[in-house]
């Protein structure tokens, strides 16, 4: 069990730099997840800290120790790869018990050790098996179990499920975020899939091209994106963005959209938005903060021409047209609008955004 502090980091390979400053503390414990599109330095942060790659500036720190020239075999880490890198040739228990065997751990500790592990991951039947005789799920519970009798002081996963199919995902995402609460221990793992970051994280660490975007709990990041790149990250479907300018129209602040459509913006939303009137900004709505339910306080109200509808069991996705950009609005799922059909869609104002079109960032406090 460890804090992990990553000061200023920066990996170039050549010209490039893949990694572009990062800081970060990892308290003891903590379940952090790292995303971002593909390339933007996820693994190759996570290699860093496992010590598979030199770092080419900053400073890495596990509990109080500065580990830059440690090798990888002395930093008292686990880590569990994508493609799990399970030995074909050895059973699940010599797989598991291999490492332990390299560091001279006495026998019985650790047939004691495996035995917990298997309990915990539910493979104690699968000890006698090669990987090549289990499923996908099983194989990733075995290279977790590997990873777990070590004891390690900070766990690294990267993108560990994304040979699963959709359902197992799902249930091995519940299993791990379950085992760290049996199993308290450092973590650092690594997805492109924003579900997985919101649903497990403690704290999501959003990157993008080799700089952290914003780091926060999951609903700081969907509640107060500190970026339209983050807005955009995460939320399923995505946050709707359109081009428009802030007006004082009578002393109220209302978003002008450039099809002629304006939305009123709520009073205690103006005191942060108001420095911005007259300029062009990004109006940021999510699709579930649109929806055709009654008019409250803060709901700005528009008609609708619905090109497309979704209906998805909970709930109802409609597609529609506002000047020249696509919308998607989700809905009750009782009203069954017909396409081509218009419709009147509240926008819940309270919970808009407002983005700088230069640099990207929220005009609100973050
Ligand atoms: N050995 C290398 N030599 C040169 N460039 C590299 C090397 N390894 C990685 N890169 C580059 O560094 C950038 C970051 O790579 P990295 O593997 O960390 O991305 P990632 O965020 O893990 O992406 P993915 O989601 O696709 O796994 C990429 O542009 C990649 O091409
Ligand atoms: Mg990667």
């Amino acid at each position: 069990m460890a804090r992990l502090q990553l000061k200023n980091v920066v990996k170039s390979y050549g010209i490039y730099d893949a990694v572009r400053g990062i800081n970060l503390e990892i308290e003891d414990n903590e379940f952090v997840v790292f995303v971002g599109p593909s390339g933007c330095g996820k693994s190759t942060t996570l290699r860093m800290i496992a010590g598979l790659e030199h770092i080419t500036g900053g400073e890495i720190v596990i509990g109080d120790q500065v580990v830059n020239r440690l090798g990888p075999g002395k930093r008292d880490i686990a880590m569990v790869f994508q493609n799990y890198a399970l030995y074909p040739h050895m059973s699940v228990r010599e797989n598991i018990s291999f490492c332990l065997e390299q560091q001279k751990v006495p026998r019985g500790e650790i047939e004691q050790r495996i035995l917990t592990a298997a309990e915990t991951l539910h493979i104690k039947e699968l000890l006698d098996r090669r990987p090549g005789q289990l499923s996908g799920g099983q194989r990733q519970r075995v290279a977790m179990g590997r990873a777990i009798v070590r004891n390690p002081k900070v766990f690294l996963f990267d993108e560990p499920l994304s040979n699963l199919d959709a359902k197992l995902r799902v249930q091995m995402r519940t299993e791990i975020k379950r085992l760290h609460q049996v199993l308290p221990t450092t973590t650092v793992y690594v997805t492109h899939d924003q579900i997985e970051a919101m649903t497990m994280a403690d704290r999501v660490v959003v990157m993008n091209g080799g700089i952290i975007e914003q780091a926060g709990p999951p609903q700081e990041l969907y509640h107060r994106p500190a970026s339209q790149f983050v807005a955009g990250f995460i939320g399923s479907p995505s946050m709707n963005f359109l081009e428009a300018t802030l007006v004082d129209r009578g002393g109220a602040l209302v978003v002008s959209l450039a099809a002629g459509t304006t939305l009123a913006v709520p009073e205690e939303r103006a005191t942060d938005y108001r420095p911005h009137v007259g300029k062009a900004v990004v109006f940021g709505i999510r699709p579930e903060s649109i929806s055709n339910r009654q008019e409250r306080p803060g709901f700005a109200e528009i008609q609708a021409k619905i090109d497309l509808v979704e209906p998805l069991g909970p709930q109802t996705m409609v597609y529609f047209t506002v000047g020249d950009r696509g919308l998607c609005a989700c809905i009750d799922p009782e009203s069954s609008p017909r396409p081509n059909s218009t419709m009147s869609l509240s926008f819940n104002m309270n919970q808009m955004h407002l983005f700088d079109p230069k640099t990207g960032r929220s005009l609100a406090m973050v």
